[in-house]
């Protein structure tokens, strides 16, 4: 049976090829639940405004509930004859009640603010799917900070050796931007939380219906579009979902990428897990960090549907336009794309093996101890200027013979600057550096304790 939703004018039916640009029930299928749910909310709102009996209500609510179990066992499927997740879903319900009573609940509404009402609570529903992944992989982090309380790394600026840091510093440093995340997706919630059911094509209904009805119903805790124009036009909302999911991407890319060069030989930080790493068809000693190099690619990906988006609204005229059709695939993109990718990442995470020694060793590699020479003259009194440049020359005298800071003896101290007492040594060890850091957000134990404590605190409340 071949429902359309606008015949009426046209003399000729839609050309082919029309048919198959207009079609978009191949993706918004995905809305049937929701939708179903909205046409639950709207014929109650009919009935109360005196459009539909107590008994066509019923009989309506039960062949809304039919249809929902047909769409969830997979018997009830839309076709591209349907055009759309709405079309296909009237053709069912025509299918279940008969055209007088099934033909009744369109009255009042349009695919316009329908489609804007169920892909606010598509997304929404996503929005707590990926927050909840988040928290899986902040928890992996936090893990890997829990079992490594004391282990020094090389802290790193312009990717060179710049002060040692607590590795538990550096893992919470990427939890904190995950919190983050998982904070913008629950403000993003919050103002999302506005129903559009009611607006219309655009300029709301005559028919007396109720949208803050609608609204309480579909749990839209703020309640209904205060304009109908914008009701069915605004896409922000998607285009602020596509950001804050880009968003995550990124950050899930900046650890990949630390990840990747960790696990080179050359660094030698970390081993993979055999269950999270890949080998190669034809070099049989090879294990790769798939994973991660996938995050990195998917976190371009993610950005893609967020530029494409903008450029999609930009200079779109109110209120809605057929180019909003283009607005799903990217985001339903981003959402399918995160929720493969984050509980491989996490899994990843979870079973890394982390080498303690390596790090330890290279804390102190690179002269990162210099600032600390120099910090210890400023507390003796001397400009942090000369301090600097005193500690610079340390750094001079140990590249021109090939040793360490704590290798200078005395006498080079000493013909270095008079300042140079043999106490100086104090402060060239790693751990008294770390240690020595102990200012809110520093690297010492001390305060990276409370940085695991806050983090901790707030994956309880998310
Ligand atoms: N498939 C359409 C979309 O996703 C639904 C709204 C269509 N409205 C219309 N007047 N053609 O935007």
């Amino acid at each position: 049976q071949d429902v359309k939703l606008w015949g009426g004018r046209f003399a000729d039916g839609p050309s082919a090829a029309l048919e198959k640009l207009s079609a978009s029930v191949h993706f918004d299928f995905r809305l049937a639940p929701y939708d179903i749910a909205g046409s639950r909310a709207h014929a109650r709102v009919l009935h109360a405004a005196g459009l539909l009996t107590a008994d066509e209500l019923s009989r309506m609510i039960a062949g809304l509930d039919a249809l929902e179990a047909d769409v969830a066992s997979g018997a009830f499927r839309g076709t591209l004859a349907d055009e759309d997740v709405h079309t296909a879903l009237e053709r069912g319900l025509l299918e279940r009640l008969g055209p007088d009573l099934g033909g009744k609940l369109r009255a009042g509404r349009s695919r316009n603010d329908q489609v804007a009402t169920l892909f606010r609570m598509y997304l929404r529903d996503h929005a707590r799917i990926i927050g909840g992944l988040i928290a899986d992989l902040q928890d992996a982090l936090v893990g890997l900070a829990e079992a490594h309380p004391d282990t020094a790394m090389p802290g790193r600026t312009h990717l060179q050796h710049a002060q040692p840091v607590l590795f538990a510093h550096h893992v919470l440093a990427h939890a904190q931007a995950l919190s983050r995340d998982a904070e913008r997706l629950r403000q993003w919630d919050e103002r999302t939380a506005v129903s559009p059911y009611g607006s219309g094509a655009l300029a709301g209904s005559s028919l007396g219906l109720d949208p803050e009805a609608v609204a309480r119903d579909l749990g839209f805790e703020r309640g209904s579009a205060g304009n109908s124009i914008d009701g069915t036009a605004a896409r922000d909302f998607v285009a602020e979902f596509a950001f804050v999911t880009a968003m995550i991407g990124v950050n899930v890319s900046r650890i990949a990428e630390e990840i990747i060069i960790w696990n080179t030989k050359e660094f030698s930080f970390v081993t993979l897990h055999d269950a999270f790493s890949t080998g190669s068809s034809i070099m049989p000693q090879k294990k790769n960090p798939d994973i991660a190099e996938l995050a990195r690619g998917k976190s371009g990906r993610l950005i893609g549907n967020l530029t494409g988006l903008m450029a999609t609204l930009k200079a779109l005229p109110l209120a809605y336009n057929r180019d909003l059709q283009e607005d799903k695939e990217p985001v339903f993109d981003s959402c399918d794309q995160l929720e493969l990718l984050l509980p491989a990442f996490t899994g990843m995470l979870a079973t890394l093996t982390v080498h303690r020694e390596r790090l330890e060793e290279l804390a102190p590699a690179g002269f990162s101890l210099a600032t600390d020479i120099a910090e210890w003259l400023v507390r003796k009194g001397v400009p942090f200027r000369v301090a600097h440049e005193v500690a610079g020359e340390c750094v001079k005298v140990c590249e021109a013979e090939g040793i360490e800071l704590h290798q200078l003896t005395d006498e080079q101290f000493a013909k270095i600057s008079a300042d140079l007492t043999p106490q100086v040594r104090e402060v060239l060890d790693v751990h008294g550096a770390l240690a020595a850091r102990n200012g809110r957000g520093g690297t010492a134990p001390s305060a990276v304790a409370v940085q695991l404590a806050e983090v901790k605190a707030d994956l309880a409340v998310q």
